[in-house]
């Protein structure tokens, strides 16, 4: 049996969507992105979306919008992408990484107070895997520091905890619709905030720094525009956002689906003494976006090799980014300064998680890993 690491779940209606973008004259940012962005926000229960072209790129406006730069420093975790580090280097600040929580594999939020300095300027937790950061607590801190507080929620986008969804306490989110996320248009990502101030710089941060956008200059009579500030080209455009639109519609429903998968692999995981699986705590709902188990880390990469053998695509998300050969160069880092992430980058195994998996190939991941584990 062959089993792909990820299938994406793109519909006859998503591709009709955006072949009526492509029928029309406007391609590029305009109404329909206008409309995903009402409809995303709708959905975070958040006032305003701002439509880019990665969550890259979400991250690098976001830290820009809240005036962090050279000189300033972000609290961020190791255990992520590198994204999330890289973007506060594009910003020209400072990533300053906390050790995260074995139980969950998301910063600890009760070791961010002791890496606060003076320098200090924003928080940037990451919502990994799809469960949320304890964010009451960094909310809490962030106020008592004068902080920002800008939430990766690439893997997030249908998460809560007690009863806060990504964008309610933080300052803003950013979400991804890169190729394998919940949903996807190939490549994109968003920004999702409560500050019209924010919302209006991030639209001509996305665009250059342009006081007009493509579609204000077709739809009016022409007028100048001006450049207010230096700003990158990161805007989603019109057949990306005709991809989402649709997908945002049964969004839930392919959740509850990843769900049911996730709750066969823990039943099969939980209680056998070779694996390790983080927890979904109570007041928690995960977006499940990522599935993963713990295995000795002497172990991990052949078996990593032995299950591609057997046929099942597998994918570590992550190793610790402060052992990553570039941030160990620039920044001095060293194994053994961020240990809970160091174990979990060094134990752990992304398993196949999406809604076209069958339960019958679900059994047969469990049933290799197991055989794999003991062999
Ligand atoms: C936690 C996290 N943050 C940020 C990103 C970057 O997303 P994008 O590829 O849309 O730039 C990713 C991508 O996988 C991610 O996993």
């Amino acid at each position: 049996m062959k089993i792909e690491f990820y299938k994406h779940n793109i519909s006859q209606a998503d591709i009709a969507n955006a072949v009526e973008v492509m029928n029309s004259l406007f391609l590029t940012t305009g109404e329909t992105v206008e409309e995903f962005e009402r409809r995303f926000s709708q959905y975070l229960g958040l006032k305003y979306t701002v439509g880019v072209t990665s969550c890259t790129a979400a991250l690098h406006l976001s830290l820009l919008a809240y005036g962090i730069g050279p000189g300033d420093e972000v609290i961020t975790t190791p255990m992520t992408f590198i994204a999330t580090a890289n973007a506060v280097l594009y910003a020209g600040a400072k990533p300053v990484f906390v050790d995260v929580e074995p139980e969950t594999g998301n910063i600890n939020a009760d070791l961010i107070e002791d890496a606060a300095t003076s320098r200090t300027k924003a928080i940037l937790p990451v919502h990994l895997y799809g469960q949320m950061c304890d964010m009451k607590k960094i909310r809490e801190i962030a106020d008592k520091h004068h902080l920002a507080v800008i939430e990766d929620a690439a893997h997030a986008i249908e998460a809560s905890r007690d009863g806060i969804r990504p964008g309610q306490l933080g300052d803003a989110a950013c979400f991804s619709f890169y190729a394998t996320k919940n949903i996807t248009s190939g490549e994109g990502g968003a920004i999702s905030t409560n500050s019209e101030e924010i919302a209006e710089r991030l639209k001509k941060l996305r665009l250059h720094g342009m006081s007009k956008g493509a579609a204000d200059r077709y739809s009016k009579r022409y007028e100048h525009w001006d450049m207010e500030m230096l700003g990158w080209k990161y805007n989603m455009d019109n057949i990306q956002a005709a991809l989402l639109l649709n997908q945002l519609e049964n969004i839930e429903q392919r959740w509850q689906r990843r769900e049911q998968i996730c709750r066969l692999y823990e039943e099969a995981f939980m209680d056998d003494s070779q694996f390790a699986c983080f927890k979904v705590l109570p007041n928690s709902k995960s977006a499940r976006h990522l599935f993963t188990v713990q295995v000795h880390p002497e172990r991990r990469d052949k078996m990593l090799w032995q299950l591609e053998e057997r046929g099942i695509g597998v994918a570590v998300n992550f190793r610790a980014i402060h052992l990553l050969t570039f941030y160990k160069q620039t920044f001095g880092y060293e194994r053994g300064m961020y240990p809970i992430a160091e174990k979990i980058g060094d134990s752990t195994i992304t398993l196949p998680l999406y809604p076209k998996l069958s339960n019958e190939e679900v059994q047969y991941v469990i049933k290799v890993v197991k055989d794999v584990t003991t062999s």
